[in-house]
């Protein structure tokens, strides 16, 4: 399994998109909802997947994912916290190995950025978490809101690229631009509206990729756009 960081281009494939929902046991967004979370999430939530062995069944499919949220804290400085989320691998893959490596590895992310790290876990995987160095602490509490006001995504992309044709010279002249570049530019603006908590930390992290890792990536990003 090679483990790598969620890219905004898996989301556009439809089979991975729809692997990927599937491992977190959610619904399947569709790819413009996906994307838009996507951005919203992005520098303050690490998502990294496990993809799946060239020449199996799940070759270049999510089998494994965690999520690292940062929380910078107003404490020491301004610390960051790290919260362990969406912890899965897929069930034809359990009791392999790949919770521990894919833990293993967004742990190495925690160790290098964050002050502490906390999870909430059911009790039975209290020892899988113990074997990454996790103690139990306190106790943890819920709230459970039955209708909570649902943020009206729909209402906010299309506002966005509204205001995208007013502020974007390169939308000036519609004619030129074709629909997924204007969903693409929309999307892009999105991004920067985007409320990030913690952009440096995640901007670091990219930075202090290996050249060879950055060089995988392009390559990937370009295959898939060739497809
Ligand atoms: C929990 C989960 C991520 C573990 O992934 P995995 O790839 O099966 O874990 P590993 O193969 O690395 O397991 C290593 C060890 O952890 C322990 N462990 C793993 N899953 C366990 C479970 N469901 N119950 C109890 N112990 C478990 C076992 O000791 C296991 O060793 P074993 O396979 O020799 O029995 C996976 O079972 C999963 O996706 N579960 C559903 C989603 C979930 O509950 N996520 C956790 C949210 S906090």
């Amino acid at each position: 399994m090679d483990i790598r960081n969620l890219h905004r281009t898996d989301l556009c494939n439809p089979e991975f998109r729809t692997q990927f929902f599937q491992l977190l046991q959610a619904p399947v967004l569709d790819e413009e909802l996906a994307l838009f979370c996507f951005e919203k999430r992005k520098g303050s939530v690490m998502t990294f997947v496990g993809i799946g062995d060239v020449g199996t069944e799940d070759q270049d499919m999510p089998i494994a994912t965690v999520s690292v949220v940062l929380e910078r804290k107003f404490l020491r400085g301004g610390m960051a916290y790290g919260h362990i989320e969406d912890v899965n691998v897929s069930p034809n893959h359990r009791h392999e190995g790949l919770g521990t490596e894919i833990m293993t590895y967004a742990m190495q992310f925690t160790k290098r950025y964050c002050g502490r790290v906390v999870l909430e876990c059911k009790p039975h995987l209290e020892s899988f978490y113990q074997t990454h160095g996790f103690i139990t602490h306190s106790i943890a509490m819920r709230q459970q809101n039955e209708k909570p006001n649902k943020p009206n995504f729909s209402r906010e992309i299309k506002d966005s690229s509204t205001d995208d044709k007013e502020t974007d010279p390169s939308t000036d002249n519609p004619s030129t631009v074709d629909a997924s570049t204007e969903r693409e530019l929309a999307l892009n603006r999105l991004a920067l509206k985007a409320k990030t908590v913690m952009p440096t930390l995640i901007q670091q992290y990219c930075l202090e990729k290996t050249e060879a890792e950055k060089e995988l990536t392009r390559r990937e990003f370009l295959t898939r756009r060739r497809q």
